[in-house]
Order: structure tokens, then sequence, then C-alpha cells
């Protein structure tokens, strides 16, 4: 049975994969900083008759990504998929955003999805096959005012993520990018966006329908899945509008509204 390590399992998309991987008879490896939250998808999904090993820890902390593989290495366990999931947002003017809140969405969502890859990929370079999904963004696609950070974090996952599926091309291993657009989850609570035009006005899509996107997009090993329609087209869109007018709307959707 093939093994799938998911950070950020504890809610929201990566618990909607989780649940998908585990109906496909995955074992899994379920990473988050809330063991409580683990420990329950954990008794969940183990009714399918797959192994679920959780490991509580916050990826934030710069030496976590590195102990989380060593614990893996010292019990033996092989990653055939890789799902880098966690991740967050911060809303706010730039000039006001207090550094751990700066700092931790790089080091999140940049610094653990980077130095998680470049942990486990050799061993799947080694054996020819292996599958990682990094969770970027719609955000990806455009900067970001009031959510400056996330949306530059985002930007980074989607053209490092494209660029070492080049580089892997031919060697038995995918790299997926994953962009999901606003999607019901606890994200919108902790970024403080739930008032945005976005979530408000524009609507958010379930998350149990992206993570199907999401799975069939690491499957497949497609490199770019951009999941919805209108995602989609407004992600295609703001590559042919004059980038000042794509930062303007962009401003105009993370707003707050009544
Ligand atoms: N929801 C959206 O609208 C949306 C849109 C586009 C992209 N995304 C991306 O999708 C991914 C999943 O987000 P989501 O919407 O499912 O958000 P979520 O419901 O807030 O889930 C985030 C997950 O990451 C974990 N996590 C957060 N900080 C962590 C840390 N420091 N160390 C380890 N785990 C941590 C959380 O668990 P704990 O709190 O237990 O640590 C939780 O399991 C993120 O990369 C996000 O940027 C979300």
């Amino acid at each position: 049975m093939p093994t799938t390590l998911i950070t950020g399992a504890s809610g929201g998309i990566g618990y909607e994969l989780a649940k998908l991987f585990a109906r496909d008879r995955h074992n899994l490896v379920l990473v988050a900083r809330s063991a409580d939250k683990l420990a329950q998808v954990a008794t969940e999904l183990q009714a399918h008759g797959v192994t679920v090993k959780t490991i509580a820890l916050d990826l934030v902390a710069p030496p976590a990504p590195q102990f989380l593989f060593d614990q893996l290495q010292r019990e033996g366990i092989v990653i055939d998929v890789l799902i880098n999931n966690a991740g967050f947002g911060a809303f706010g003017e730039f000039a006001q955003m207090p550094e751990e809140e700066v700092l931790g969405q790089i080091d999140l969502n940049i610094r653990a999805l980077t130095e998680l890859t470049r942990l486990f990929l050799p061993a799947m370079v080694q054996r020819h096959s292996g599958r990682i999904m990094n969770v970027a963004s719609t955000a990806a696609f455009q900067p970001g005012p009031l959510m400056a950070v996330y949306y530059a974090t985002k930007a980074y996952v989607l053209s490092f993520s494209e660029a070492i599926a080049n580089e892997l091309r031919h060697s038995g291993v995918t790299v997926t990018c994953f962009c999901p657009g606003a999607t019901h989850t606890d994200f919108a609570k902790r970024a403080g966006v739930e008032n945005s035009r976005l979530f408000k006005q524009l609507g958010a899509m379930s998350a149990e329908k992206v993570a199907v996107d999401g799975y069939r997009a690491v499957m497949e090993g497609r490199t770019l899945a951009i999941s919805g329609i209108h995602n989609w087209v407004v992600a295609q869109s703001s590559r042919f509008a004059p980038r000042k007018v794509v930062t303007a709307i962009s401003r105009w959707v993370a707003e707050k509204v009544q």
C-alpha cells in the first residue's frame, strides 16, 4: 500500500484530501499542530483499513521539516506521495502587519514546503516514482494588496513547482501545483477575510469539491491545476490585462464589505 504524507490535515482541504487517499487505500501520515483534531481524523480514516500515523508539529518552526523527515526515516516509513497543503494568510496593510504574521506566512507557505520537498524528493527520484502536490492558490496569479505577503508566497509556490516539475519530467516523479480559489474552510477566519468581497459576495467552493479536483490532479500528475472553471477563467484573464488593472481588481476583491 502506498503512503501519503499530508501537511495541514487536521481540517479544511487537507482533511478532505486525506479522506480521498484513505478511500483509495493509501496509508497516511498526517501533520498539523492540533494533536486532538489529528487523532479524531485518524480514528475516522482507519475505518478504511489503512494505517494512519499522526504527527503534531508546528511547521513554522524552521527545524520542523527535518524533525519530521528524521522521524519517518527512523521508523522506516517511505513516502510515495507528499502533499504540501498547510498554509495560512493574513489580512492587512503590510506596513501594519506584525512580524510574526509576515514571517509566519513565509516560513509555512514557502520555507516548510520547500524544505519538505527537498527532503523527500531525492528518495523518490532514486525509486523513479513519486508524486508531490504543492497547494498554492489562485492568489498565485496576481499581486494582492491587503494580503501582499500571502499572494507573494503563493506566487513562489507556483513558480517553484512548475520549475521543478520541468526538471523532473523524465524522472518518474511528478510535481503538481494545485490552485484552489476561495474555499469554505477555517482559512478565511484565520486570515481575517470572512467579510471580504471575495468570501461574502463572490462565493466560495466547498472543501470537498476542491479536494476532489486536487486529488485528481495529483494522481494524473498534472503540473498545474486550478480548481473550478470560474477560478480558471479569472486566473487566465489576469495574464492579458495590464498589471495595474489586475492589482486594482485584486484589491477590490480583498476589501471588506458590510
Ligand atoms: N480556503 C481558501 O479559500 C483557500 C484558497 C486558496 C488556497 N488555499 C490554501 O489551501 C491550503 C489549505 O488551507 P485550508 O483552506 O484548508 O485552511 P484551514 O482550514 O485553515 O487548514 C489549514 C491546515 O493547516 C494546518 N496548519 C496551519 N498552520 C500550521 C502550522 N504552523 N504547522 C502545521 N500545520 C499548520 C492547520 O491545522 P492546525 O491549525 O491544527 O495546525 C490545518 O490543518 C493552504 O495552503 C491555503 O493557503 C486556501
